[in-house]
C-alpha cells in the first residue's frame, strides 16, 4: 500500500517543488520506493533532477494514456512522472463534468504506482483543476509554509478547499505542515512558527527547513541536495524531514 501525498499550497514560491524533490530523494535513500508526480505545468520536477519534461501527465490527463508509459527512473529507488509541456491545457478542459476532478486518482489506481511506498505529488501555485485532481488522488497533504506573514493568510483558504475536497471525495485527507525557507535569526520567523503551531497542534513536522543557499543552487545543475551537497543544512533538514514523515514526528 502506497502513501500518496500531495505537496500543496496555492501560494507561490514556498518550497513545494524543492520539498517534493528533496524529500522524495531522502525517502529513496532510506530504502523506500518513491515516485514523484509533477502536476505543475512549470515542469520543474523533471528539470530539477536533470531529466526532460517532454511528455507525462499531460498525455495521461488529456489523452487517457497510462501512467506506466511515462514513468522515468531518476535515482536508485526514485522515479518521476513528468508534467509534460501541454499540462496547462488540462486546466482549461470544460467537458467531463464532475469526473474531471477524479482523472488523476483513477489513473493512479490503474497504474503500478500502487506498488510504491511513497507517491509525492508536486502541485501548482493555484487552486484549479490540477490541484483538485491532486487532492482527490491523495490521502495525505503536506503544506509547506514559508516564514512570512503572507503565508499565514493563504492557510485559511487552503483549509476551506481541503474541507470541500473531503466532503466531495468522501475520504478524510490527513494534513501535515512543514515550515520552509526559515531564517532562524529573524523574530518574525519564530512568530510565524508559533502561530502555525497554535492553529495546527500536532500537525506541524518537528523539522524546520532553513533558508539555505545550497537548496536554491541545486535545480540549476539538475541535482537534488543529496547529489549536490548532502552535508549541507538543506541536506540535513530534508533527511530529518523524511524521518518525521516515516515516524509521524510532529511538534
Ligand atoms: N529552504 C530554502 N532555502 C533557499 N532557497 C529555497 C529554499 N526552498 C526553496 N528555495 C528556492 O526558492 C524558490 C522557490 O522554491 P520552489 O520552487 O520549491 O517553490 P514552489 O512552492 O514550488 O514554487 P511555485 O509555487 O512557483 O511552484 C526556488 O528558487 C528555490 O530554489
Ligand atoms: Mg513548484
Amino acid at each position: 500500500m502506497s502513501r500518496i501525498i500531495a505537496i500543496m499550497n496555492q501560494k507561490g514560491g514556498v518550497g513545494k517543488t524543492t520539498t517534493t524533490i528533496n524529500l522524495g530523494h531522502a525517502l529513496a535513500l532510506e530504502g523506500k520506493r518513491v515516485a514523484l508526480l509533477d502536476m505543475d505545468p512549470q515542469g520543474q520536477v523533471a528539470t530539477g533532477v536533470g531529466l526532460d519534461n517532454d511528455q507525462g501527465l499531460d498525455r495521461v490527463l488529456l489523452d487517457d494514456h497510462a501512467i506506466d508509459d511515462y514513468i522515468v527512473p531518476a535515482r536508485d529507488g526514485l522515479d518521476i512522472i513528468p508534467a509534460g509541456i501541454q499540462l496547462s491545457d488540462f486546466e482549461h478542459i470544460s467537458t467531463g463534468g464532475s469526473t474531471r476532478g477524479h482523472k488523476l486518482r483513477l489513473a493512479v489506481e490503474a497504474s503500478s504506482l500502487t506498488d510504491y511506498d511513497y507517491v509525492l505529488i508536486d502541485c501548482p501555485p493555484s487552486s484549479g483543476l490540477l490541484g483538485i485532481n491532486a487532492m482527490f488522488a491523495a490521502e495525505e497533504l503536506i503544506i509547506p509554509v514559508s516564514g512570512d506573514y503572507l503565508s499565514l493568510q493563504g492557510l485559511s483558504r487552503m483549509m476551506q478547499i481541503l474541507k470541500r475536497a473531503e466532503s466531495i471525495s468522501g475520504h478524510e485527507i490527513k494534513l501535515w505542515l512543514v515550515m520552509t525557507r526559515m531564517q532562524m535569526r529573524r523574530r518574525l520567523t519564530q512568530e510565524v512558527r508559533e502561530r502555525v503551531l497554535k492553529y495546527f497542534p500536532s500537525r506541524v513536522f518537528s523539522t524546520v527547513i532553513r533558508e539555505n543557499v545550497t537548496l536554491a543552487e541545486c535545480p540549476s545543475f539538475g541535482k537534488t541536495v543529496f547529489d549536490y551537497k548532502a552535508k549541507s543544512a538543506g541536506g540535513e533538514d530534508y533527511q530529518s524531514l523524511a524521518h518525521d514523515l516515516l515516524h509521524g514526528r510532529t511538534s
